[in-house]
This record gives structure tokens, sequence and C-alpha cells, in this order.
């Protein structure tokens, strides 16, 4: 008997055959301008985050010019403290290292790197580094490779990747990898694609690939492909827009995009667009969101549509402004 996944039914509605640029545009423009509405309020929490997939989607979309650069900029250097060089996800908020690289991601977005001290900001992210080679997050003192790729992008994207100790950091990464071939959040962690991302993402900075089993992996990845074409971020679960991102970006980065169904799996994110407001949702007929907006049009771009600009699979950021700095991340060929 043929065992039975969790998936989804796509919908049969013509106008989510193509992608809805102009509405996506529209929905991501408007959500800055609701400053009353309940879902801006209770996202204050990640703002800095939720401004960088609204920008890189824009950006994506050929439409960065439709938010007020000047506004961006200030927002971002009111998240800033100059004592510590960390920024916050929204002013008067702690400092986090998430929150750094994403306003450090904003700044690079807009070319506009010297609006903060970079030498402060390389210290803070340097100071979060434990003996171990991990990262914690912030004070707080949680440790997640997500950290570690936090804080090697930032440090990368500063180009000052040599302040920190990386064989250390390469040490922790490799310690959570598990006997599939995937990454977990700490050691002992089951493998969960979100974190694979991360790991895979800091062994290409810093051009240590070859230590991933790239078969072994890529066909962990591979199988988080569901027959509706959809992708899910680990065994058992449902498919999410967002894995779009998590699962094709880590196998693109090792060689294997190839893998999958790119068709199907663009047909999946089509369907999670509303073709009414629009932006994407996790799943057909959910509610829209800028993150899993980004990460849609994101998974698009990889899978070659040409009405986006191409983005880079390890920064998740267009591939100009990486150029523009001359950061080439590793990426595994045949
Ligand atoms: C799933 O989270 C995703 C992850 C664990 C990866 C998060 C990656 C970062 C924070 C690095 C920065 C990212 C970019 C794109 C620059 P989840 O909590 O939704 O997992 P769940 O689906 O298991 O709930
Ligand atoms: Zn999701």
């Amino acid at each position: 008997m043929a065992v039975q996944r969790k998936d989804v039914e796509l919908p049969d509605v013509e106008a989510r055959r193509v992608l809805l640029k102009d509405k996506h545009t529209e929905f991501i423009a408007n959500y800055g301008k609701s400053n009353n509405e309940f879902e801006y309020g209770v996202t204050e929490y990640l703002r800095m985050s939720g401004v960088y997939w609204g920008l890189t989607a824009l950006s994506l979309l050929h439409e960065l010019d439709r938010m007020n650069r000047d506004d961006v900029i200030a927002f971002v250097r009111s998240c800033y403290d100059d004592k510590t060089g960390s920024f916050s996800a929204a002013p008067n908020h702690d400092p986090h290292l998430l929150y750094t690289l994403s306003a450090v991601q904003i700044l690079v977005l807009y070319d506009a790197m010297d609006e903060c001290d970079k030498e402060k900001v390389v210290e803070y992210v340097v100071g979060l580094q434990q003996p171990d080679g991990s990262f914690i997050g912030d004070k707080w003192g949680e440790v997640d490779t997500r950290f570690s790729f936090c804080a090697l992008a930032t440090l990368s994207l500063l180009g000052k990747l040599d302040a920190i100790r990386i064989e250390d950091a390469v040490k922790f990464i490799l310690s959570c990898m598990n006997f599939d071939g995937g990454f977990g959040s700490m050691p002992g962690s089951e493998s969960h694609a979100g974190q694979i991302y991360c790991c895979v993402g800091a062994l290409s900075i810093v051009r240590r690939l070859h230590h991933v089993n790239a078969d072994m992996l890529g066909w962990w990845l591979a199988e988080r492909q569901l027959p509706s074409g959809g992708l899910n971020g680990r065994p058992e679960k449902l498919p999410d827009v967002c894995y779009s991102w998590w699962v094709l970006s880590s196998l693109k980065i090792i060689n294997r995009l190839h893998w999958i169904d790119k068709d199907k799996l663009g047909a999946f994110i089509l369907a999670c667009q509303d073709e009414e407001t629009g932006g994407i949702s996790d799943r057909p007929g959910d509610m829209v969101d800028p993150f899993h907006t980004l990460f849609g049009v994101a998974g698009l771009s990889l899978l070659g549509n040409k009405d986006l600009k191409p983005v880079n699979p390890v920064f998740c950021m267009p591939e100009e402004s990486l150029e523009k700095l001359k950061i080439k991340p590793q990426l595994l060929t045949e």
C-alpha cells in the first residue's frame, strides 16, 4: 500500500498560474503604511527583519523605488545602539544578532553601509562567539546554528570575516551535522531544512563546503517535495512556501537543484498567491504575509523566473548587491 504523506490540494484558479507582480508590489508597499493595523502592531518585535523581507521582495520585483530610502534608513538608524554596535527589531527593543544582520542587509540593499559604524558592529558580532566556536544571539545566551549563519553573513557583508575564529565556528557547525547529512540547531538536534540552510550557507560563506556530503544531503532535501509540488521542512510536515527557500537555496548551493521537480514547485508557489490582496501565503488559501511573500518570490527567482532579478542563494539578496561588494560565497560544482 502506498504511504500517505501529509499534503494539500492545489486550487484550480486561473489567476494563480502567473506571477502577480503588480499585486505583490502593492501588497508590500502598502504593508508599511498600515501602521495602525493590528497585524503591523503585533509584528513590532520583528520589524527590522520585516523591513528586510519587504525590501528584498520589492527589489527582486524591480520595484525598490516604491519605498522612501531616507525613511527606511532613518528607521534603521533609530534601532541602532552606538554603545554596543548592535541593532534591535524596533526602537527601544533589546538588540539581537538576527536584527543586526537584517539591518546590515537593508543598508547593503541601499548601498548605505556608511550609515553605521562598521568597526563597532564587527566588535558586537565578535563578542557573541563562544569558546566552542558557536554564537549566542544576544545577552540572554541562546546558542543556535541560526546565529552562526547570522554572524558569518553579517561579517562577510562588512568585509571582516577574519575578525572571528573561523576554524572554531566551522567546527561547531560540523558538530551539528547528522547521520542523514542534514544539520540541526545544536549538536544532537534533528535535521531541519531551516537549520540546513543556515549551516550550508555559513560553510559556503567561509568556503568550507567540502565538509558536506552533497549526495546524502541532496537526497534528504529532495525528499522534502510532496505530490502537490510544495516542499516541507522535515518529514511528516505539511508543505510551506518558506521551505521553497530554505530547501531550494540549500540544493542550489550544493549543486543539486535539478533533483526536484521545478515546474511542480513553481506551480505550488503561484497557487499560494492571493489574487485579490496580492502577497503569498504558506499554503494555498491561507493569510498572506511579507515573510512568505519574500520566500515565494525568492524561490521563483532561484527557479529562473525571468520577471525577477536573480537572487543569491546564500544571502537571500539580489545578486547585483553582492557583486557590488565583490562577495562571492562558494557554490559546489559537479
Ligand atoms: C524555519 O523557522 C527557518 C529557520 C530555522 C531558518 C532561519 C534563518 C535565519 C534566521 C537566517 C537569516 C535568514 C535569511 C534569509 C537571511 P520556523 O521557526 O518557521 O520553523 P518551523 O517551520 O519548524 O516552525
Ligand atoms: Zn513558512
